[in-house]
């Protein structure tokens, strides 16, 4: 645990109400995520993360919800809870998918899931829209990385849906690329992640010097091969076609 970790401010779970059930703390739901939470073994909410709209700080906070870090059987864990507020009833197929991407090194690792959570590894960066890649070198080490993450998830057949912007689903920590939030994830669609990301990383202000965009004729061409395939070959005329 880092110095700002371990010096955060830890809260009982009633007491981080607003934040964990954010933006609806007074519903009959939230008892019952707290509840849920506690029997799962999470023993603490952790003050750490820049979104400070609860009035306490959270992780993160999307559509679906809200990401808290927690100390969960003394571990210092994340958490996503599903907020008071979506439409979706519970967390276990996004977990599912997780958990599947989880054990190929894809997304962070997951401990347990709940009805409405997922208990998943904590990462210590920034979200692939905020990171700054230290030099080229790395720049394109991160990439290669991440494209090779959606290759593979193309071979499960996973499809995230949400890799065009790709901005907000990726966390990069020690230039490693974690694929976050199968929110939108499917299984039962044609999985399209390396064509997706191929068009969303062209468009990152800081990667978009080094690609190749994804229209260029070479890259539409390797990209098509690829779906034709999904061979680790063509995966690598992708790369190569890019410019990494
Ligand atoms: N394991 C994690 N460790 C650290 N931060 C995370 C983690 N998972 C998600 N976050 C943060 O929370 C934000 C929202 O998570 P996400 O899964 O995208 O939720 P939603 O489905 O509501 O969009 C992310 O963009 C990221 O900043
Ligand atoms: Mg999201």
């Amino acid at each position: 645990m880092s110095s700002a970790e371990s010096s955060a401010e830890r809260l009982s779970l009633r007491e981080a109400r607003r934040a964990v059930c954010y933006p609806r703390p007074d519903t009959p739901y939230c008892d019952r995520l707290l509840e849920e939470l506690e029997e799962a073994g999470v023993e603490y909410y952790v003050a750490l993360g820049s979104y400070r709209k609860p009035g306490l700080p959270l992780l993160g906070s999307g559509w679906a919800g809200n990401v808290f870090a927690a100390v969960w059987r003394g571990v210092l864990v994340a958490v996503k809870a599903l907020r008071p507020d979506s439409r979706r009833r519970s967390m276990l197929r996004e977990c599912l998918l997780s958990s599947l991407a989880a054990a190929y090194g894809i997304a962070p690792r997951v401990y347990a899931c709940t009805l409405h959570s997922i208990i998943y590894r904590l990462v210590r960066g920034p979200t692939l829209s905020r990171y700054k890649p230290g030099s080229r070198w790395e720049a394109r080490l991160v990439l290669r990385r991440l494209l090779y993450k959606a290759y593979l998830l193309d071979r499960l057949g996973v499809d995230h849906g949400e890799l065009v912007r790709p901005g907000g689903q990726v966390l990069v920590e020690d230039s490693e690329p974690w694929i976050v939030d199968f929110d939108s994830a499917s299984a039962r669609r044609k999985p399209r992640n390396l064509t997706s990301l191929a068009a969303g990383v062209s468009r990152l202000p800081w990667a978009r010097s080094m690609v190749m965009p994804s229209n260029e004729p070479r890259v539409r061409e390797a990209l098509r091969r690829y779906r034709r395939s999904l061979s680790l070959e063509a995966f690598e005329e992708v790369l190569e076609a890019m410019g990494l």
